[in-house]
């Protein structure tokens, strides 16, 4: 692990041995990137739980299938909510309190919907919960890329999106187990309580990130910030942060148009779209409906395969987050790209030839799909949607990337079902595939490599008209 090294004179924090502070601060960042992506980890578990609770759901509530989709989109339309007035909130609370709130609510909309006694309550729980996945479904990152270093930030953040992969892989096999124990949905929903609590015990520990501080005008406490994180290149990091709030510090959302900064929200918002129409959620909530149309029949062997397809996405995202420092953002985006193409054709033309093997056939061109995914797209929106914009712009900036990934989602998910019956699986999936196409002329045109560039760089690069230094 390296670290970007100083050319400053030495200060008295350089009487401790380098090694001995540079060892201390990854130690810490990584502590803190761990306990902050608990927040992905539940983004992660409350949405993926859904596929397996549905089957109980129906049949203690006697849920028609509309009423079914309301279950599953119910979360979406929380977090479309909570991506909306996050931004706002953790403006004003500050980055770490908001996420305190959040373990909170996390805790108690698991406890509250596992205990549902009505549809109606269930749905209004599931709307809370939704809520708090919309918002730290990107202050999580956002306090990691506030804290992190920019040598180590793109795996750090990314570490989030793989807790989201945890969160989903684990509760693909929570449902499987409590499945198999018959014990139906209430404690598939209700386990959540506990990293929940993991939320909000672990981000009592921790430090308000210093940049939030300084926009605030709190200099001494973000200088103190800093010193807790045990920044080895503190004072280098102290000026780019001054530097960074005294530009940035009267903006208002139409200056933010003005100084150039539209592009970088115009590249967060298609990162945001591209995501979700290149069809991630037909394959984590719909899967197992996928693999009975595929001729999969029994519904265990179904979500067997599912819960196969959860860990692939969460082992790739691990191989994603400990070479995107290295590799970079762009090539992994757009060979992600590129294999989700291959992938959807296939997955189209599959349905479209009906072979015998239709079921293994099409587990293959999933797999290929969530690897194609779970190594670019996947984690570099989150990455890139915490890093792109300007402090003060960074919560109000990512929130809106968020709506709209979100927004897109929803979309996404409630349209699924209804173009496989009107247009046919092949078609659905070749457009899906289409959208790859465009997602790949967007990135390669729009989306700048910001590998090993501080926050400070990236922001000028936009101002500067797309310009590196
Ligand atoms: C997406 C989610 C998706 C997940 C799958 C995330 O990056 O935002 O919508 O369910 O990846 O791993």
């Amino acid at each position: 692990m390296s670290f970007p090294h100083s050319s400053r004179t030495p200060g008295p924090e350089s009487l401790i041995p380098p090694t001995r502070t540079r060892k201390r601060y990854a130690t810490r960042v990584y502590i803190i990137a761990l306990v902050a992506a608990i927040g992905g980890f539940l983004f992660g578990y409350d949405t993926g739980v859904i596929s397996g609770a549905l089957l109980f759901l129906k049949r203690d509530f006697a849920l028609t299938n509309f009423q079914q989709e309301l279950a599953v989109s119910s979360v979406l339309v929380g977090s479309l909510t909570g991506a909306l007035v996050g931004g706002r909130l953790s403006d004003w609370l500050g980055r770490r309190k908001a996420l305190i709130g959040m373990g909170l609510l996390f805790a108690l909309g698991a406890l509250l919907t596992a205990s549902a006694s009505n549809f109606s309550l269930f749905l209004l729980w599931r709307v809370v919960l939704g809520f708090a996945i919309g918002v730290s479904s990107f202050l999580a990152p956002m306090y990691i890329a506030e804290t992190a270093p920019p040598a180590l930030r793109g795996g750090l953040v990314a570490f989030d999106q793989l807790l989201i992969t945890a969160g989903i892989a684990i509760s693909y096999w929570v449902d499987l187990a409590f499945v198999n124990a018959g014990m139906g949905w209430r404690p598939m929903l209700a386990v959540a309580a506990i990293p929940g609590m993991g939320l909000l015990i672990g981000m009592l520990f921790l430090t308000e990130t210093p940049r939030w501080l300084a926009k605030q005008g709190r200099w001494q406490e973000a200088e103190q910030a800093l010193t807790h994180l045990s920044v080895p290149e503190r004072r280098e990091e102290m000026v780019a942060i001054r530097e960074a709030v005294r530009d940035t510090q009267h903006v208002t959302l139409s200056e933010f148009a003005r100084s150039g900064m539209i592009l970088a929200l115009v590249a967060g918002i298609g990162l945001a779209v591209f995501q979700q129409l290149v069809g991630i959620n037909t394959v984590i909530y719909y899967a197992p409906t996928i693999f009975g149309f595929a001729g999969f029949s029994s519904a265990s062997v179904a979500i067997l395969a599912t819960s196969v397809v959860g860990v692939v996405n969460f082992l790739t995202t691990l191989v994603s987050v400990l070479i995107i420092d290295r590799v970079g953002r762009r090539p992994l985006l757009l060979g992600g790209l590129v294999g989700m193409f291959v992938a959807l054709v296939l997955m189209g033309s599959i349905f479209a030839l009906g072979t015998s093997h239709t079921g293994y056939l099409v587990l293959g061109a999933l797999l290929l799909y969530i690897i194609a995914f779970a190594i670019g797209m996947g984690p570099v929106f989150w990455l890139m949607s915490s890093e792109i914009f300007p402090t003060s712009f960074r919560a109000r900036g990512a929130s809106i990337t968020t709506f709209f990934n979100w927004s897109t989602n929803l979309l996404i998910s409630i349209t699924f079902l209804s173009l496989a019956a009107h247009l046919g699986l092949p078609v659905t999936f070749w457009l899906y595939a289409g959208f790859c196409v465009l997602a790949f002329l967007f990135c390669w045109f729009i989306i700048p490599e910001t590998k090993g560039r501080n926050l400070e760089e990236i922001e000028r690069f936009w101002k500067q008209g797309r310009r590196w230094n």
